[in-house]
């Protein structure tokens, strides 16, 4: 008996990263994985771990409404969301540009609120269910080179209390909380570089800045490390906790050392 065992779990930037390391764990501990993304997966690692694959552009709403749709009349019922899909664009509070930032919104705070809208009448109709939101250390750093970033993470932790204490009052069953890790190695990371690269010459950086060249990198996480905490969330070992951020960062959040 898996700790997810039977739960029907959507799980949203799946094809890679930290949202395949959540679908994998997800599949192994028992559960039925619905993974989605925008990208295309690679059709044999889905075979070999038994997850459902399918196609979903997150702030997309009448994706959202077909998904969910779809998923009930397959499995019958939801139990579980994962609301993973982010996207990262670099730069400082004067030079963001308004494009990029309408990306991240869409992406890492519509993708995320569109996502409880339509789960949230599935998962009542189930009897309840668990969802996590997927935010960052972020949050709750002021890490100006990601000023955007730090936005829309923000936003998505402030939302997962709404949601939280709006399914709690309503006596719905429901779960919703946040997961904020550090640096994780996933191919994010390569985006970031790239970016960072290009941009580098515009940032005012001070010299003990992380990003500058030569400064000490911050031990980066596996994605297991999040994926472990996915799966407390959405199992049954987390029924008294709601609303709530979880961070998993090896103290990086709390401290203005890097932690090597
Ligand atoms: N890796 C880290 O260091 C780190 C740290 C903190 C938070 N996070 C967050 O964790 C989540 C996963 O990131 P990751 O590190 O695995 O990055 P990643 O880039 O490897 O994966 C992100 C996934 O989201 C998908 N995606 C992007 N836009 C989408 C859209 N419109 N609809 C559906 N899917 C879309 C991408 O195709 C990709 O598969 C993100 O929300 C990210 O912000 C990552």
């Amino acid at each position: 008996m898996g700790r997810v065992q039977d739960k029907v779990v959507i799980v949203t930037g799946a094809s890679r990263g930290l949202g395949w390391a959540d679908a994998k764990m997800l599949s192994r501990e028992g559960a039925r994985v619905v993974a989605t993304d925008v990208l295309d997966f690679d059709a044999s690692s889905s075979k070999e771990f038994d997850v459902d694959c399918r196609h979903l552009d997150v702030s997309k709403e009448q994706a959202w409404a077909d998904l969910v749709a779809a998923v009930l009349d397959d499995y019958g019922r939801l139990d579980g969301l994962v609301n993973n899909a982010g996207v990262l664009h670099v730069a400082d509070p004067v030079n963001f540009d308004l494009a990029e930032w309408r990306h991240m919104c869409a992406v890492n705070i519509e993708g995320v609120m569109l996502g409880c809208k339509y789960a949230l009448p599935a998962m009542i109709g189930s009897g309840g269910g668990s969802i996590v939101n997927m935010s960052s250390i972020a949050a709750r750093s002021g890490l100006y080179f990601y000023s955007g970033y730090c936005a829309s993470k923000a936003a998505v932790a402030a939302y997962t209390r709404a949601v939280a204490v709006y399914c709690a009052q309503n006596k719905l069953g429901i779960r919703c909380n946040s997961v904020h890790p550090g640096g994780i190695d996933t191919p994010i990371n390569l985006n970031i570089a790239a970016e960072l690269g290009d941009r580098m010459d515009q940032m005012r950086l001070p010299q003990n800045s992380p990003i500058s060249p030569g400064a000490p990198q911050m031990r980066m996480g596996e994605p297991d490390d999040i994926a472990y905490a996915v799966l407390y969330l959405i199992s049954d070992e987390s029924k008294y906790m709601s609303g709530e951020e979880l961070y998993l960062d090896n103290t990086a959040s709390i401290t203005a050392a890097v932690v090597e």
